[in-house]
């Protein structure tokens, strides 16, 4: 794997030079474990349990071929232009109504495009965090928003989930614990459907408890939701921006229900927050794509979304069973697992006592034997003051994707894996 800290000291000759001119900030970049893992995952006869990469095999391409060429040449001299730095309106308007079936009524003007949750995640961070004020999140948490934390300079802190989410009372508790610090908490980043890395979805009756608490404690929640329409059931909850939009931005995707390679979300908030972070979004890419912004309005509006997603759902709920089938089959005995209702993910963790008390340390033997995981430690982060070097958060846990593998191969997986565990 990466690590930042070797790349650094490894470096000779011109490398060394300019590295010595590097921010502070370089050294708390954090390499994408599942990008790590990409070029193994792609090597003949690997299972790759690692990414969390949607199945676009059930894509209408030919239909979508079509469209992306009538687009270019009908309405290319726009498409292929430069844009609004606030995105495409028609694709915003689609975006209020889509929001109204997880109760949000956004404006427009509450509406950003972005390329990516990954981007308006990039943007909160930058507009709402100095060095050292505090993120909260939950613990663990998507591998990429600890990347964009750290990047920051933000103390990234954790709160444990149960299996219905994250505990508003436990949260409260840590906000007024790190105010008596003298900390100042800036956000709390939470994924509260299907979430990654563990499959759990924040209860519904936690909710409204959630936002009031952090509203109540003037903490920003920044709401992560880019698996919330793929409940195998079709099931959609309410969202936390629609308890309270003042006190919640919203990030939205389009990368699992459509294509992570066209790079459109979007997010919510305010109108006068939204037009700074249009700035800071400007800064960066000057507009979201408008091509790409084109191609998903035609997917979601000429009716190939809802059929797509129901499709995907169904496939996911399948694969889901074959993953956990396959771990009661063969994992050892005591290993337990999350059972999602939607998503791509479950989460495993080992017994006390397994013969592999860190699961980062298996995973060359897992390669060996032909599969690859992420490691739970990814999930956390690991800079915090009073991390246990002799058990890091995470050690006894694995994540397993279980969306982009076939039934079969999932299960071939999970039992070369439980040969190594
Ligand atoms: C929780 C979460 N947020 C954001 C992203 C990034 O999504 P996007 O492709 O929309 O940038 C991912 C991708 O895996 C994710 O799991």
């Amino acid at each position: 794997m990466v690590n930042i800290q070797e790349l650094m000291a490894g470096a000779t000759g011109a490398d060394a030079r300019l590295m010595r001119g590097f921010a502070d900030r370089a050294a708390g970049f954090r390499p994408s474990p599942v990008r790590d893992v990409f070029e193994v995952s792609m090597r003949p006869g690997i299972i790759s349990l690692a990414g969390g990469n949607p199945d676009l095999e059930l894509l209408p391409l030919e239909k979508i071929g079509e469209m992306a060429s009538s687009i270019i040449a009908r309405e290319g001299l726009e498409v292929l232009q430069y844009g609004s730095g606030a995105g495409l309106e028609e694709l915003a308007e689609l975006v209020c109504s889509f929001m109204e079936s997880e109760g949000s009524r956004p404006t427009l003007d509450e509406v950003q495009m972005t390329a990516g949750s990954q981007m308006g995640l990039d943007l909160v961070t930058k507009l709402f965090t100095d060095p050292g004020d505090v993120v909260l999140a939950e613990g663990p948490t998507y591998t990429g928003a600890l990347g964009v934390f750290e990047g920051y300079q933000a103390e990234v802190q954790q709160v444990e989930m149960d299996e219905h989410g994250l505990v508003p009372a436990q949260v409260e508790e840590r906000i007024k614990a790190l105010k008596a610090e003298g900390k100042k908490v800036k956000f709390l980043y939470t994924i509260p459907n299907f979430q990654n890395p563990t499959g759990v979805t924040l209860a519904d009756d936690r909710r409204a408890e959630l936002v009031r608490v952090c509203r109540e404690n003037d903490v920003l929640v920044v709401e992560d939701n880019p698996y919330g329409q793929l409940g195998f059931d079709g099931t959609r909850h309410r969202s936390l921006h629609s308890y309270d939009p003042e006190a919640v931005i919203y990030l939205g995707s389009f990368s699992k229900v459509f294509s992570p390679g066209v790079r459109v979300g979007w997010m919510v908030a305010p109108p006068r927050v939204r037009k700074f972070l249009q700035i800071a979004g400007e800064a960066v890419t000057i507009c979201p794509s408008v091509l790409s912004q084109r191609l998903v309005l035609g997917f979601m509006s000429e009716g190939m979304w809802e059929s797509h997603t129901r499709k995907t759902s169904k496939l996911y709920a399948q694969r889901c069973r074959a993953v956990l089938e396959a771990c009661e089959q063969h994992m050892p005995a005591g290993t337990e697992w999350t059972e999602p209702e939607g998503g791509f993910f479950t989460w495993l963790t080992l017994p006390e006592g397994a013969k592999v008390s860190n699961a980062e340390l298996a995973l060359p033997e897992a390669i060996d034997a032909g599969v690859v995981f992420v490691p739970g430690t990814a999930f956390y982060d690991d800079s915090a003051a009073g991390v246990d070097v002799t058990e890091p958060a995470g050690a006894r846990n694995l994540r397993l994707a279980f969306s982009s593998v076939a039934p079969e191969r999932l299960s071939e997986g999970v039992s070369r894996l439980a040969g190594v565990l």
